[in-house]
């Protein structure tokens, strides 16, 4: 990519334009190994290696971040009542315009990606691609064997009928259970909606799947961290 360079230091987030200025000023920015004078001159990102304060800024224009959700956090850019996702994000990516990949409830946590690729975040959520999200769900009620059935037959919510979902029973109690459930949608509080056709409500409820890609366990409530490539496929289920 051919772009000037204080675009280029702009897009990398070290700074405005006015602030590029300086640094060149200051000698502080190099371009293959020369101190440059001019913040007009043209750099080819696949070529040239771009120094500043001789750290070497690697240019890249996607980022991808997995995040363990916390509840009372919105999965939205902006709300002016409560803290967004990406207000959680370190003052490092705040250039580069991301957005979550479809939503979890306030009070919903577990894996949700940050990403400024809106051509992979369409993929994903694409009704055609049927890209699966499994969540853990604590729930208000026995769960028993035959409500598998009715979840795999697909439940009838009035304003849709879901596709075809698996419940997975992980403990199953009078008065409380422990499940799994993989969908291949994402409507407005579909999994909450699916368990009140069966009669119970769910009271705790988080994401730990999408496509192939897991929830990184290690990461605490609130923390996130950049996928690699070959997560950023797993995604699709490629
Ligand atoms: N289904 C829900 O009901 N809530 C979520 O946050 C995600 C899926």
């Amino acid at each position: 990519m051919n772009i000037r360079i204080d675009k280029f230091l702009g897009n990398m987030g070290i700074g405005t334009r006015t602030e590029i200025k300086k640094y060149i000023k200051q000698k502080l920015i190099m371009v293959d190994g020369e101190i440059i004078k001019s913040s007009s001159i043209k750099i080819d990102t696949d070529v040239n290696e771009v120094r500043f304060n001789n750290r070497i800024i690697e240019f890249r224009d996607k980022v991808y971040l997995m995040m363990n959700k916390p509840q009372e956090v919105i999965s939205a850019t902006y709300d002016n009542m409560h803290e967004t996702v990406i207000d959680l994000l370190d003052e490092d990516y705040h250039h580069f315009d991301l957005f979550p990949m479809g939503r979890l409830d306030i009070d919903t946590e577990g894996l949700l990606i940050l990403t400024n690729d809106g051509k992979l975040s369409h993929r994903v959520l694409s009704p055609k691609h049927h890209v699966n999200k499994t969540y853990y769900a604590e729930v208000d009620g026995q769960v028993l064997d035959e409500h598998i059935e009715i979840f795999e037959e697909g439940i009838d919510l009035e304003d849709f009928t879901t596709q075809p979902a698996t419940l997975q029973i992980i403990h199953s109690e009078e008065g409380y259970s422990e499940v799994h459930i993989t969908i291949s949608e994402g409507k407005f509080h579909q999994v909450k909606r699916m368990v009140n056709a069966i009669g119970m409500n769910v009271t705790y409820l988080k994401r730990l799947k999408m496509g192939g890609l897991e929830l990184d366990e290690t990461l605490e409530l609130g923390e996130y961290r950049e996928l690699e490539e070959a997560e950023i496929k797993m995604l699709l289920g490629e």
